[in-house]
């Protein structure tokens, strides 16, 4: 079953296409990543999904549903770009008021809370207010509200903006458990590692989608070179092909190092193709 799908979706703000003939889909239990430049339209696209921007044309489906039909929200997770916990409330308050809103029940609220607590080792953080919380702990805090509701789709706009190198990998961490336990998401990200290591799907973003696939498929169809380093001289080649590869290593005595693109070059090289 699909959690999500878009189909052929067009969204202009005023003379300004913002999103232009998207078509993608999220698997239930999949972790899919929306990658592109500022201004790519990854914000727009998203707020389509959870409801917060109707199309301009084209149609989506969230849970076989329209996304403005009042029982989705209540089945959604979100984090929005640049959202924050409130400062004036208490960690543990945030988690309840938002399940209120929600529309959890009290009990529910806390036993789920409890639990999320001590999943995502906010424990000892239960009675501080938000607005003392590091970036780490305040995203932390935000993924334990976007879960109160036990989500069957959770969406996450940037989820690791901002935060140190430490911080973003226990943010993974967090996602990666949830994943196996089946939860479905679709996350945008700037981060090519954050994407490889948590996505199974990708899309790279600019207007309109330029390239889509698993992480090893976009790196088979587009990795056509090979960085060859000889240690014995310290020289750099970059060749095209196993034929250039094999007469450049045949031509070096002693150790050298093959390096294939890594996601992040074929990325910075697809979207500087499709300009
Ligand atoms: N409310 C709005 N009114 C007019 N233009 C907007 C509005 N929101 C976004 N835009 C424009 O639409 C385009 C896409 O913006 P969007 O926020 O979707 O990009 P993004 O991929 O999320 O960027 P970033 O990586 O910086 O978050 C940009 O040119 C932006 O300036
Ligand atoms: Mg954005």
């Amino acid at each position: 079953m699909n959690v999500i799908e878009v189909n052929r979706v067009w969204k202009a703000y005023g003379k300004l296409i913002a999103n232009e003939d998207i078509t993608m889909f999220v698997k239930e239990g999949e972790i899919i990543a929306l990658l592109g430049p500022n201004g790519a339209g990854k914000t727009t696209l998203v707020k389509q999904i959870y409801g917060e921007l109707t199309p301009t044309r084209g149609e989506i489906r969230v849970l076989g549903k329209r996304p403005n039909d009042r029982h989705i929200k209540k089945l959604l997770g979100v984090i929005p770009q640049e959202c924050e916990p409130y400062g004036d409330l208490t960690v543990w308050d945030n988690i309840y008021y938002m399940g209120r809103l929600k529309g959890v029940p009290k009990d529910e609220i806390k036993n789920r809370g409890e639990i999320l607590l001590e999943k995502l080792d906010l424990k000892d953080k239960r009675n501080t207010l938000a607005r003392d919380l590091s970036g780490g702990l305040k995203r932390r805090t935000l993924i334990a509200m976007a879960l109160i509701n036990n989500p069957k789709l959770l969406i996450l706009d940037e989820p690791t903006t901002g935060l140190d190198p430490e911080a973003r990998r226990e943010v993974w961490e967090i996602l990666l458990n949830m994943k196996r336990e089946g939860q479905s998401m679709l996350l945008t990200t700037h981060y090519l590692e954050e994407a490889e290591r948590l996505a199974d799907r990708i899309y790279f973003l600019s207007r309109k989608i330029i390239v889509e696939g698993t992480p090893t498929q976009i790196k088979e169809k587009f990795a056509d070179w090979y960085e060859v380093t000889d240690y014995a001289s310290g020289k750099v080649y970059k060749v095209k092909g196993e034929e250039e590869l094999k007469k450049l290593i045949m031509s070096i005595n002693g150790k050298f190092e093959v390096r294939m693109p890594s996601l992040e070059e074929i990325y910075l090289q697809v979207m500087k193709n499709a300009e």
